[in-house]
């Protein structure tokens, strides 16, 4: 790293450690914290040395530590963008600086691809469509309307876009499926409880909820036994990432259906810097692989669980 003491005559980055900046989302969900350790856990593993930081869901605190970055000439820069736009100004300048970028778990909508060198990560629009494959399947029999609450992770980010915009096009094809309410609750367990009380209150007769984390479903849960009704009988919950007390929620009854997000990137990625910095050709998109879960599903998986 360029900042560790280097040996011979190369100076810069004349040791071969390499050293990457990290600016991380924030601390919003179990997601986030199980994907940090990851990442974390294995920099070190992979001999690299990581400087992080947390921009807590603010984009201009991401801007900030990536110009850090680029100040003290870290080799590699990975970020986690927490908004899809509006991220092509900083990017030029650590083009221009010529340290490559990766994208890991959210992408940007930059025409210019050439701005990062890859973008590791889940696809958001098929987990939505995922969830709303089990939604369709679970009332194929009825022909009832099935009025839906959505809780909508961070506005502008590419998990809520996409996760909504999957969920919209399957359910779409079924007129009896119908979003009465559609809100942000930020990814966070107390926004997302927040948000239902009110959604509550505003909607007598709620038949499922499409919660787009685990977090904001465990939130919501909260809110709809404070209401006096039963979560995952009165109202059924559909909710994306399987951390382990979601599918604890699932196993216990409270949660129907969960479509896994998988936050262990962090190998992947350590992979990918390498190859990176070395000059190797990566691939442009590299798919993290997720299964989903019921509720007797996610009784035989919590036992070996990992987050
Ligand atoms: O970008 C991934 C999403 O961010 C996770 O699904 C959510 O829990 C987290 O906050």
């Amino acid at each position: 790293g360029n900042d560790s003491a280097t040996t011979g005559s190369g100076g810069g980055s004349g040791d071969n450690t390499i050293t990457m900046g990290f600016s991380q989302v924030g601390a919003e969900s179990g997601w986030r914290t199980a994907n940090t350790k990851s990442v974390q856990d294995s920099a070190k593993t992979a001999g690299i040395e990581l400087k992080f930081s947390d921009a807590q869901q603010k984009q201009e605190n991401q801007i900030k530590a990536i110009r850090s970055y680029i100040q003290q000439k870290v080799d590699v820069i990975a970020f986690s963008p927490v908004v899809e736009s509006g991220w092509d100004t900083v990017l030029k300048e650590a083009q221009n600086a010529k340290i490559p970028v990766i994208l890991t778990d959210r992408a940007v909508d930059s025409k210019d691809t050439s701005l990062y060198k890859t973008f590791l990560g889940s696809d958001f629009v098929e987990e939505g469509k995922k969830a709303g494959q089990w939604l369709v399947e679970e009332y194929k029999d009825s022909t009832d309307t099935v009025n839906i609450v959505e809780l909508q992770g961070t506005t502008g980010s590419a998990p809520a876009n996409d996760r909504k915009a999957g969920f919209a096009e399957v359910i779409g094809s079924d007129p009896k499926f119908k979003i009465i309410a559609s809100q942000t609750g930020d990814f966070t367990r107390a926004k997302g409880k927040e948000v239902m009380e009110a959604f509550l209150k505003s909607n007598p007769d709620i038949d499922v909820l499409y919660a787009h984390n685990d977090d904001m479903g465990l939130g919501a849960i909260e809110a709809i036994e404070g209401a006096g009704k039963v979560p995952g009988k009165d109202i059924k919950i559909i909710t994306v990432d399987a951390v382990k007390d979601g599918m604890q929620a699932l196993a216990d009854g409270k949660i129907n259906f969960i479509v896994e997000c998988s936050p262990l990137l962090g190998p992947q990625l350590m992979d990918l810097a390498k190859k990176v910095v070395a000059g190797e050709q990566v691939p442009a998109r590299v798919v993290t692989e997720e299964t989903t879960f019921t509720q007797e599903q996610a009784k035989e998986a919590l036992p070996t669980r990992q987050y």
